[in-house]
């Protein structure tokens, strides 16, 4: 059995530096957000970014739904990732950071295929279930003791085959540590638990920075 490589700090500089290809904007615009300080530390990492505009393309997903913008480097990403006719819907409940977002789509040319809504993640989904919407891809990325209401919510909005992607699933390595029991790990720990149980999907949890939860509806 391939056993996994512990990943030190050397390997996660490896990572960042030969597993990522450099991208002008997308440097510009992690530049921009870290001069805000440590909310900065909320943005995705690059590589991780780089990996959803990989998936979008290979699943063809043309209509995507992304909860938790914030300086939207995620919706930028996969913005890239879906044809000149899709769409990406992303809600935020925050207008904070929402000018410094659209600079960078308008900047990479992706404005016309993102949609911005401001108003609360399960609200919104909840709204889109009535009125009978679908997604092809679905980005989970916003306030954790949500995830397990936005996972159902997603299950519900997905077509057959869609795929869900959430981030922070190995909450810093939180979920492996047993001492630790705070809402928010315990939160994510029981959604884990949760997907690996669960017929309806196929998934694989991947420790791409601080993990990606990979699931595809059946
Ligand atoms: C981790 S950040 C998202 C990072 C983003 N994906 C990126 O690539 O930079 C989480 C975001 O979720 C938003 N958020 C928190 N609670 C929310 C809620 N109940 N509904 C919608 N958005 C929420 C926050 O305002 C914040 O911008």
């Amino acid at each position: 059995m391939s056993t996994q490589t512990e990943i030190n700090k050397a390997i996660v500089q490896y990572l960042q530096s030969v597993g990522y290809r450099e991208d002008k904007i997308i440097t510009e615009l992690e530049n921009e957000t870290l001069k805000l300080g440590s909310v900065s530390q909320m943005q995705i990492a690059k590589e991780q970014g780089q990996f959803l505009e990989m998936i979008t393309k290979i699943s063809n997903a043309k209509n995507c739904l992304e909860i938790g913008r914030f300086t939207g480097m995620s919706t930028l990403f996969l913005a890239r990732g879906i044809p000149e006719s899709g769409k990406i819907v992303t809600v935020d409940n925050s207008d904070e950071f929402l000018s410094l977002a659209k600079k960078y789509w308008e900047l990479d040319n992706m404005s016309s295929k993102i949609e911005s809504i401001i108003g609360d993640g399960v609200e919104v989904m909840q709204s889109m279930i009535d009125r009978q919407q679908s997604y092809d891809l679905i980005f989970i990325d916003a306030d954790k003791n949500n995830y397990p209401n936005y996972y159902e919510l997603s299950l519900s909005l997905l077509v057959s085959n869609g795929i869900i992607i959430i981030d922070n699933m190995l909450w810093h390595g939180d979920v492996a540590d047993e001492t630790k029991q705070d809402s928010q790990t315990k939160t994510i720990r029981d959604l884990n638990l949760k997907i690996q149980n669960d017929t309806r999907v196929e998934f694989s949890l991947l420790p791409l920075s601080d993990g990606l939860s990979f699931i595809r509806k059946k």
